[in-house]
């Protein structure tokens, strides 16, 4: 097989948000996961767990989407700032009937990411929040003025606004986030969007609108149609920036999605093929997207992606938690692979969850800290941030699978950074053969490579027992000469190479 890369052709500009990570009040992604209080004995600054926190910088999370999900839609702001001792408690109806106190809120929020270094995404409460709530959320955290809401801030030990980078104009509106039809959806979105001001116009606040469920090409269509008819507020800047769309590989069923763990070759391969349909979900939304902006000038967020499987054995069934194998690192390779060749329109993914929901990059239990496959996978992948996506294409890859669960046995992305450093990322997901790849550049000859890989087998995960069963190593099986490159990769991997031209 062959992987030829046009060095001279760049495409499109990978935003480094298209590596970005989500957040939600579920299960332990907040408490116990990101967050255990000042008065833990878990390491921790300000509250924040120092561990996690350490291992999220290593993979350059750039962007963090909170507070939801399910949760944002039935999220009050105002139950979360203040004294912490009074501060609202709630039961967390979407997640597990567990009692929410609210000591994480909007403050706790904003010094996690300044920890993190990464940018904002709020997301804002339409299904069950009014325009009132909502414009003065925005004024609590960005106006710099004298105004009620920047005074109550200022109250609550924060003299200064913070930055929002994006806002959320409600979440899964089309079912959980009120159950709304795609026009009455539209019509809140030009409604609650006019008050999420810009204060500081030197950083605009970049709105999103909801976008569909994966393939629900009939929500995309109805919703712009109603955003864009006339009058138009489309027409001025700054009215819709983003467009989330949101998609799960579920393996099975939503009924019986099928163990994290224990999982036969089909089913494997059938996460494979599902993963590699997020191609042509982004492909369809962009199609009708470019209808209403063939300028590109409205970004595709894909906010929540993952592989969603049945929940461990013996945890809260509300909780989400779930391991993570070799096959959710193949699911992630392909996926950022896909994002990186549509980074013309997709600006952002938001990998479902952080930590200890779905498929998290960390999983922590008490004072332990596991870091799963998938976080390798974001670590290997992290030279592609901010850097140019080159022209290059697969010749004679071949389809592997059982039955209709077939998918092509390599996927691949390339980019190039500041420095002139062209990254290739790699997977074979064949779970049973190496494949020998020949890496051709049209002009410019080979000077340097340095590899890294992730191996295994379909069903290998770190427990906190054994907390380094897959990790990263370096990879040293090529050669190279010339403007070509051999590789031969190992069954069920992932390599990225580093190549100096
Ligand atoms: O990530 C879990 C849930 O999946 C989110 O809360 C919701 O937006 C989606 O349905």
């Amino acid at each position: 097989m062959k992987l030829h890369i046009n060095e001279n052709r760049k495409l499109s500009h990978i935003e480094p948000e298209v590596y970005g990570h989500f957040s939600e009040h579920l299960g332990r992604c907040i408490y116990g996961g990101l967050y255990v209080g000042e008065k833990s004995e878990i390491a921790n600054d300000k509250g924040m767990r120092k561990d996690v926190v350490d291992a999220l910088k290593e993979i350059k999370v750039p962007v963090l989407r909170w507070p939801g999900g399910n949760f944002a839609d039935e999220y009050h702001w105002m139950d979360g700032i203040g004294p912490k001792e009074k501060r609202k408690k709630m039961i967390n109806t979407h997640w597990g009937g567990v009692i929410e106190d609210n000591s994480f809120g909007t403050h706790e929020y904003f010094e996690l990411c300044e920890q993190l270094g990464c940018k904002t995404y709020v997301n804002g409460n339409v299904g069950s929040g009014t325009v009132r709530e909502m414009s003065e959320w925005v004024e609590y955290m960005t106006f710099n003025g004298v105004s009620p809401m920047a005074e109550l801030r200022k109250e609550n030990g924060h003299e200064k606004p913070w930055t929002v980078d994006y806002f959320g104009v409600g979440n899964e509106n089309w079912g959980c986030g009120g159950n709304m039809t795609a026009d009455y959806y539209g019509n809140k979105f030009r409604n609650y969007q006019t008050y999420v001001r810009n204060y500081d116009g030197n950083k605009p606040i970049k709105k999103v609108c909801c976008g569909p469920n994966a393939d629900d090409y009939r929500w995309t269509k109805e919703v712009l149609e109603t955003c864009f008819r006339h009058p138009a507020p489309a027409a001025a800047h700054g009215f819709m920036d983003g467009f989330s769309v949101h998609y799960y590989v579920v393996v099975n069923s939503w009924e019986d999605k099928g163990s994290a763990k224990d999982f036969s070759k089909e089913e494997y391969y059938r996460a494979m093929r599902k993963a590699y349909y997020m191609d042509d979900i982004i492909s369809g939304n962009d199609q009708i997207l470019s209808q209403f902006d063939p300028e590109k000038k409205i970004a595709m967020l894909v906010d929540e992606w993952g592989c969603w499987h049945d929940v461990e054995e013996g945890t809260n069934p509300g909780f989400l938690y779930q391991q993570n194998t070799m096959r959710d690192a193949q699911v992630a390779g392909a996926t950022l692979n896909i994002f990186n060749k549509h980074s013309d329109r997709v600006k952002m993914g938001c990998l479902a969850q952080i930590v200890n929901v779905l498929q998290s990059v960390i999983l922590t239990e008490d004072d332990k800290m596991v870091l799963t496959p998938t976080y390798h996978i974001f670590h290997m992948y992290r030279f592609h941030q901010d850097s140019d996506l080159l022209d290059s294409f697969l010749e004679g890859e071949e389809n592997v699978g059982i039955g209709e669960d077939v998918a092509t046995n390599v996927n691949e992305s390339v980019s190039v950074d500041k420095d002139g450093v062209v990254t290739i990322t790699l997977n074979n997901i064949d779970a049973d053969k190496n494949n020998e790849i020949e890496i051709d550049f049209r002009e410019k000859e080979v000077k340097d490579v340095e590899g890294f890989e992730l191996a295994g087998n379909m069903m290998d995960y770190n427990t906190f027992d054994d907390p380094t069963k897959v990790q990263e190593a370096k990879f040293e099986d090529f050669s190279f000469d010339g403007k070509v490159i051999k590789v031969n990769m190992k069954p069920c991997s992932c390599v990225t190479l580093r190549v100096t031209l």
